[in-house]
């Protein structure tokens, strides 16, 4: 491939040695404190171990000039327009014009990644429109930062946190610390760091980390223990491509494998069926999972996956668990070869594909699970915000008839309400009130 042109690094753009647990992170510190007895005084930095792809940005007198990918960790591929597009990288640093001057030559590393909440609303665009859908925010970047069209990158809205000078004609900070304060106050979105002193100390930090990852909109897949003197890291030197200086402590794998009981298809407010995946129960980083989405029946049929097989279970953050794929090592031959629907799993119409789109359709208007779909969007948050109107509520609405469409929302009567299961005077007189106020919203909104 000769789509990009070829950029040379300043220097060479490392990566890391990984360690599984904390007998591996005290081999890694006794190992480095024999070759250097500075180790001791150093410190440690803590950053998130970002599940992206590593970006090269160089600025030439305060100026975003060009950027590439890690490519093979001397020679990258120069994808500037693309990373233009990413909306927290700086195109002109500092970006408080009081702090001190950019120097004249700096290259700066980071990460380049997709949030959760993007990757989520990214596929459910795609998924409407009958388009694939992507597997992880991870490929989702990658595909994003090497599109030939940057207009398309700018759809696939990524973000990026910097660690690293690679190169300045300035002095660099003495240590990891001082690195990310002054990429901060240089303008450069920088992750969340912890310093400390001692390998007990990052210990009882990663519990810290592990935790967060439940509770943050990126995935990290571990975190990255860096000793902070960084001309310590230096003198240490290099095996094969990662720094002695630096370690990736891994969190145990999100991925496990269970059972596939059944397949069943989900009915989506456009019509859309999408395949979902109903697993022996199973245990992934502290959470019980159940179901599991297959994303399209192209994806089923490619990676052939069967009813009965044992499958590849992934749940990262908070994404929706996926299957990845069968262990076909283990199957027995009773697993059976799966047939998408050919009528719609709710209202048994027949469903429709459109050439060139891998989705099937559902296209009878009428259907009942476009229409609880189509009621559940509407009084969204982000849309009309008619609160105390659950999923629950607007199922029961539809299933008693009393709501064919959104305008009959507005055309509910108390006694209506009343009639319901679960329903007493206050809670009918509530949800009726929310419905009211729901007509103050904006026009933007309706739409
Ligand atoms: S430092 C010498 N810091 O992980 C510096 N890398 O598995 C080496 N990564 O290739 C990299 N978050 O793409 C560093 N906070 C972080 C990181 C990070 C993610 C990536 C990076 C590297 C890969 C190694």
């Amino acid at each position: 491939e000769e789509a990009f042109d070829r950029i040379e690094h300043p220097a060479p753009i490392l990566s890391l040695d990984n360690a599984f647990s904390i007998e591996e992170l005290t081999t890694w510190q006794e190992r480095i404190t024999k070759l250097d007895e500075r180790v001791r005084g150093s410190g440690f930095s803590l950053e998130p171990k970002l599940d992206g792809l590593s970006v090269v940005l160089h600025y030439e007198n305060g100026i975003f000039i060009r950027g590439a990918t890690r490519g093979n960790s001397l020679v990258g591929e120069e994808i500037t327009e693309n990373l233009r597009t990413i909306r927290s990288l700086p195109l002109r640093i500092p970006q408080d014009p009081d702090s001190r001057p950019a120097p004249a030559r700096l290259v700066v590393r980071g990460e380049a990644f997709l949030k959760l909440s993007a990757f989520e609303s990214l596929n459910e665009k795609l998924a409407a429109k009958g388009e694939k859908t992507y597997v992880n925010p991870r490929n989702t970047a990658a595909g994003s930062l090497r599109q030939l069209d940057s207009s398309l990158t700018a759809k696939r809205p990524l973000s990026l946190l910097v660690y690293q000078i690679v190169d300045s004609s300035d002095p660099l900070p003495g240590t990891q610390q001082e690195t990310l304060e002054y990429l901060q106050l240089q303008g450069f979105p920088v992750p969340e760091y912890d310093i400390v002193q001692t390998l007990d100390e990052v210990i009882e930090h990663l519990e810290k980390w592990d935790l967060a990852r439940e509770q943050i909109d990126y995935e990290i897949d571990g975190v990255v223990i860096k000793l902070n003197d960084l001309d310590l890291v230096n003198d240490l030197g290099v095996v094969g491509k990662a720094p002695r200086g630096a370690i990736a402590y891994k969190f145990p794998a999100q991925v496990v494998t269970t059972q596939l009981e059944e397949i069943r298809t989900n009915v989506g407010r456009t019509g859309v069926l999408t395949p979902y995946a109903v697993l022996e129960p199973v245990e992934i980083g502290g959470v019980t999972v159940r179901q599991a989405t297959l994303h399209n029946f192209d994806f089923i049929a490619e990676k052939d996956i069967r009813v009965g097989d044992r499958v590849m279970v992934k749940r990262a953050g908070e994404v929706i668990p996926y299957v990845m794929g069968p262990v076909t090592d283990l199957r027995t031959g009773d697993e059976i070869a799966y047939d998408p629907p050919r009528v719609c799993p709710v209202c048994e119409e027949p469903v429709e594909h459109f050439q060139g789109e891998v989705a099937w359709y559902c296209v009878n208007a009428s259907c009942e699970a476009q229409l609880i779909r189509n009621i559940e969007h509407f009084v969204s948050r982000p849309a009309m915000d008619i609160v105390g109107l659950g999923i629950k509520i607007v199922e029961q609405l539809a299933k008693e008839g009393l709501v064919r469409n959104v305008s009959d929302l507005y055309k509910l009567q108390r006694e209506d309400l009343l009639q319901l299961e679960g329903f007493a005077e206050k809670k009918a007189d509530n949800l009726l009130e929310a419905i009211q106020q729901s007509k103050d919203q904006p026009l933007a909104r309706v739409i």
